[in-house]
């Protein structure tokens, strides 16, 4: 010990101490609301309020999307819209804010996950370092998204509207829900039609086949620190629930779960997860109980915000 002492006590002086300092605080958080939410709801400022109780000092965000918009613009564009121009209005926004500049981790409630996914893979931003979502559907939905109850007049037409036709060219770019729709018996004309979930995925250039191409992944995810896709166990709102990990249901037998180890995209690598399991940074963890329900104080959201944010800067 005594050897190496003087040693370590030069490295430390030659440090100025203000980078000591800074570097020293947690990193920051951007989080990203779910659909019917905003940026600055109730539960949204108590969950940012418990990070911060966590993290003395943290930088939180709260995403405001569409960019600029009102609390009720914002609930309308969790229904309508494009998912490529919300999650572009989300980049534009995080970058013109100084605190994020050297990256950030990121939480995605349900829907908002699929925006921060984006804005991971697509963003010339800062970086995401950890990027946990909740209940987020990552490899799309095969049902609508129920409606709350009692249902609110935008999510009843815009649920009429799709379900006249998920696929047409007119719901694909004015309903974010059919921007997700992804179904296994329908893979040729989501893969014609869709553009943003399945680009997510790096699915572009896939045929009904299969085939072994990435394209318009953007950066993928494998550059990552870590992805946590976080299910909840009796999820009934999001189906398939298993989506929330990448999986999906086999058409042909509805109790065979086809896990992302099979999946096209995870054995070609298109979006770079396979690489990022490689490395021990894909994580695909449960809570339980339904949809976004984080379990309260103690609960399994604040068990998840312990163990993955307000890590070193
Ligand atoms: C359906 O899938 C389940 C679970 O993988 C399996 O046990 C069962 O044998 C399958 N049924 C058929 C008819 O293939």
């Amino acid at each position: 010990m005594l050897v190496f002492a003087p040693l370590l006590l030069t490295a430390v002086v030659a440090v100025p101490t203000q980078t000591v300092l800074e570097s020293s605080g947690p990193r920051p958080l951007v989080i990203w609301h779910g659909l019917g939410d905003t940026a600055h709801s109730k539960g949204m400022n108590q969950f940012a309020d418990f990070v911060r109780d966590e993290y003395p000092g943290i930088f939180v965000h709260s995403v405001v999307s569409p960019n600029g918009g009102s609390p009720s613009d914002e609930q309308k564009a969790g229904w309508w819209g494009v998912g490529e121009e919300l999650s572009q209005g989300g980049c534009d926004q995080i970058k013109s804010i100084p605190e994020l500049q050297d990256g950030f981790d990121a939480i995605g409630f349900s829907q908002g996950g699929l925006f921060l996914r984006w804005y991971a893979q697509n963003c010339d931003g800062p970086p995401v370092k950890n990027l946990i979502t909740f209940g987020t559907p990552h490899f799309g939905i095969t049902d609508l998204i129920p409606c709350p109850d009692p249902p609110t007049l935008t999510c009843t037409l815009a649920s009429r509207a799709a379900k006249a036709g998920i696929y047409t060219r007119w719901a694909q770019s004015h309903l974010i829900q059919a921007q997700y729709y992804r179904d296994p018996v329908r893979m040729r004309q989501f893969l014609q039609t869709n553009t943003f979930l399945r680009d997510l995925n790096g699915e572009k250039d896939m045929d009904e086949e299969g085939g072994f191409r990435r394209e318009n992944g953007g950066r993928g995810l494998g550059g990552l620190e870590n992805v946590v896709a976080i299910a909840f166990r009796d999820d009934i709102t999001v189906v398939p629930r298993v989506s929330t990990h990448w999986a999906t249901i086999d058409p042909d037998n509805s109790s065979h779960v086809i896990p992302l180890e099979e999946q096209e995209m995870y054995v070609g690598d298109f979006i770079g997860l396979k690489r990022l399991a490689q490395k021990g940074g894909l994580h695909r963890l449960f809570c339980p109980g339904q949809h976004m329900d984080l379990g309260g104080e103690g609960g399994c959201g604040d068990r998840m915000v312990r163990k993955w944010v307000g890590w070193p800067a």
